[in-house]
């Protein structure tokens, strides 16, 4: 037993889950705690990502999103703006989804207007521009996959679905004269295109919902009192790839041991007061790659905190971005490990 195993007496299980929250499990039972290992060699290891950083790019104001973790068709970004986008922007091969750590801005869309706060989340499905103007220290974390992302939480007392809304007409549709950019993002590509007019206000919408945006401030935990239970979904994709569930302070149990064969966990902790296990400052995210074994924090934390999760069965890997933020994690307490927390002494 390490000081990092459970305390309170439980046995130490070790569950093995097909299908993220999904699919059948399996349990083993050990006398050892698992999570906890001596070090590491290779790359394929848990990280802290601390996405509050401030990144070097923010400077450059056509500085598109900046990628910290890839797979080929996931990808997590973390887009920092002091002003305004100097062009409207269309991924045509992502939806995406922007969560606001931090700041204001007015987010313009081929579908209208939102104006975004901290603790928004707009799903924005691929070949729709954005642009962001009125920016006021934004700071977003973006999730982009090349699966459409559907908001559909797994019921109504998680998420009223009269919380979910949808932006509003522009006030001038006409729009204001001049040269109008809009680039296209296609991989890791950018074409732009140029219009004397802008082509980005509408009259109005009808049909589907396209752009739609909730506050993780109006969701609700999931909880069966003393029991670890999964988290509530808020939005999913039909082919299951990529998952988004809310992660805040609920009573139940502490998470088991577990690996997660299919899918790689980025837990994003968004608000205390209370803090997830060694997890304190907002925009500190844990990614855990699949089938790496961990337990991860109590969350009954009477304090109450907010965080969300993502799961992908994309096999994600950190860019040279991702790097600059990602510290070696474990996997209990999502602390830093201690063999980084060394080497951060003698660096
Ligand atoms: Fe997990």
């Amino acid at each position: 037993m390490t000081e990092t195993s459970p305390t309170n007496g439980a046995p130490l299980v070790d569950l093995y889950t097909r299908n993220g929250f999904a699919g059948p499990s399996a349990i083993m039972v050990r006398e050892q705690y698992t999570p906890t290992y001596s070090r590491v060699e290779g790359d394929y290891t848990p990280r802290r990502l601390e996405a509050w950083h401030s990144l070097p790019e923010a400077a450059d104001p056509r500085a598109l999103p900046v990628t910290i973790l890839r797979s080929p068709t996931v990808r997590v970004d973390v887009w920092q703006r002091t002003g305004d986008t100097p062009f409207a922007v269309r991924d045509v091969h992502h939806d995406q989804v922007f969560y606001v750590l931090d700041g204001h801005a007015r987010l313009e869309t081929d579908f209208g207007v939102l104006d975004l706060k901290p603790m928004d989340m707009v799903r924005i499905p691929r070949s729709v521009a954005l642009r962001l103007v009125e920016v006021a220290s934004l700071h977003l974390i973006i999730v982009a996959t090349a699966n459409p992302v559907n908001v559909n939480p797994h019921n109504e007392a998680v998420l009223n679905p009269a919380q979910i809304d949808v932006p509003r007409a522009y006030e001038n549709p006409g729009g204001t004269p001049g040269e109008y950019e809009l680039v296209i993002r296609h991989g890791e590509h950018t074409t732009s295109y140029f219009y004397d007019y802008d082509p980005l206000p509408i009259i109005q919408v009808s049909g589907a919902p396209v752009v739609q945006r909730f506050s993780l401030a109006d969701v609700n935990a999931l909880s069966v009192k003393g029991v670890a239970s999964p988290p509530a979904q808020l939005m999913d994709d039909p082919t299951t790839e990529t998952l988004i569930f809310y992660l805040g302070a609920r009573e139940s149990g502490r998470p088991p041991v577990h690996h997660n064969a299919d899918y790689d966990e980025i837990g994003v902790y968004a608000k205390g007061p209370g803090q997830l296990g060694a997890v304190t400052v907002p925009g500190t995210a844990v990614w855990v790659p699949k089938g790496v074994i961990h337990q991860g924090p109590e969350e009954n934390v009477p304090e109450g905190y907010v965080a969300w999760l993502i799961e992908t069965r994309a096999n994600l890997e950190l860019t040279e971005a991702g790097r600059r933020i990602a510290t070696l994690a474990e996997t209990s307490e999502f602390d830093v490990h201690p063999t980084a927390a060394e080497a951060a002494l003698v660096g």
